[in-house]
């Protein structure tokens, strides 16, 4: 037969990048330091006006953040209990943020998800830009794209993808902006693929608040496991960091480069609240408050867990060689 008509090959590219340009996640830049390396820490489940030990958490990731000299912080969600903010003059936003991580080494950008408790209460809020006035340090967004030095950082609004939520009738969930779920998630799904694909990054990392995998109170998130799972060994990502159980766990993988990080320990824990696991993947586990540090090199990637008194609970290090240059 006759070869393409080159109009309609015209027309057909015009579309799919059209398409593609309205899907795009937002994108930020973070400049690395002068060696290439990045450093952050990684607090989750933590707003609860210093309270369950949140000052406590607070004040060695200040310690710990100066030691390290942090370039940032990521926050895991469940920013404010029990039901987010009321609306953007809600004084939680003081009590349990502004007020609570005052030292120095954490007045660096936070980079927040949105967890399960914030969307009980008023999530655009939380999004809203006048926070970002009201203390600079604050962003908080449902998902986007943080590129640094050879990183990219992907955070992935996850509790839309919970079912359970949708029907609940305990508590109501703010899902302006987010129906029709199947939809939303379905495009959240396709963007986050892009995303990966497109990324030329040695190191891929993907933040969300519900668990992949956890041994903690509330388990596995299966619709995560059927959904995005796929996609972040599709694209070799490195790690995959949540919140949501109140713990600080690390489950490696068997058959991939893939490490499953919670940092879910900003203020109240589930002590003693843990399920069996395999123990060949299960690499640490603690039920009690802590968070996490991430050091990322040319080469290497390691993570640090601390509890309150900014002991090193667990450390673990990736190299190069475990991860495959495409
Ligand atoms: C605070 O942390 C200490 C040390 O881990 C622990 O013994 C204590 O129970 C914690 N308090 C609360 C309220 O969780």
């Amino acid at each position: 037969m006759a070869m393409e008509s080159p109009t309609i090959h015209l027309l057909l590219y015009t579309v799919a990048t059209a398409v593609m340009v309205v899907a795009e996640l937002q994108r930020f830049e973070h400049a690395v330091k002068a060696d290439g390396s990045l450093k952050f820490l990684v607090v989750g489940d933590w707003g609860r006006r210093g309270l369950y030990n949140q000052s406590n958490v607070a004040y060695q990731m200040g310690n710990v953040g100066d030691k390290m000299d942090v370039d940032f912080i990521v926050s895991a969600g469940d920013n404010f209990y029990d039901n987010g903010l009321v609306d953007e003059d809600d004084l939680a936003f003081y009590d349990s943020f502004t007020n609570i991580y005052t030292a120095p080494s954490l007045q660096k950008q936070w980079y927040s998800v949105l967890g399960n408790h914030d969307y009980r209460g008023n999530v655009l809020a939380q999004l809203s830009p006048t926070l970002r006035q009201r203390d600079h340090k604050w962003l908080c967004m449902r998902s986007f794209i943080l590129h640094a030095g050879n990183m990219e950082l992907l955070f992935v609004d996850t509790t839309p993808f919970q079912d359970k939520y949708f029907t609940e009738t305990d508590h109501e969930y703010d899902w302006r902006g987010v129906l029709p779920q199947q939809e939303y998630i379905s495009n959240l799904l396709k963007d986050v693929d892009v995303a990966l694909k497109e990324s030329s990054s040695k190191w891929k990392i993907v933040v969300g608040h519900h668990t992949i995998f956890s041994a903690g109170h509330h388990g596995n998130t299966q619709e995560l496991v059927d959904k995005l799972l796929p996609i972040l060994l599709d694209n070799k990502v490195n790690l995959y960091i949540n919140g949501h159980d109140h713990c600080l766990q690390h489950i490696g993988s068997s058959n991939s480069q893939l490490q499953f990080l919670t940092s879910g320990g900003g203020s109240k824990a589930w002590r003693g609240d843990i399920n069996q696991w395999n123990l060949d993947e299960m690499k640490f586990f603690y039920d009690g408050q802590g968070f996490m540090g991430v050091e990322i090199t040319e080469d290497e990637v390691d993570v640090f867990f601390y509890d309150i008194f900014g002991n090193i609970l667990h450390k673990w290090s990736g190299s190069d060689y475990t991860h495959s240059v495409l």
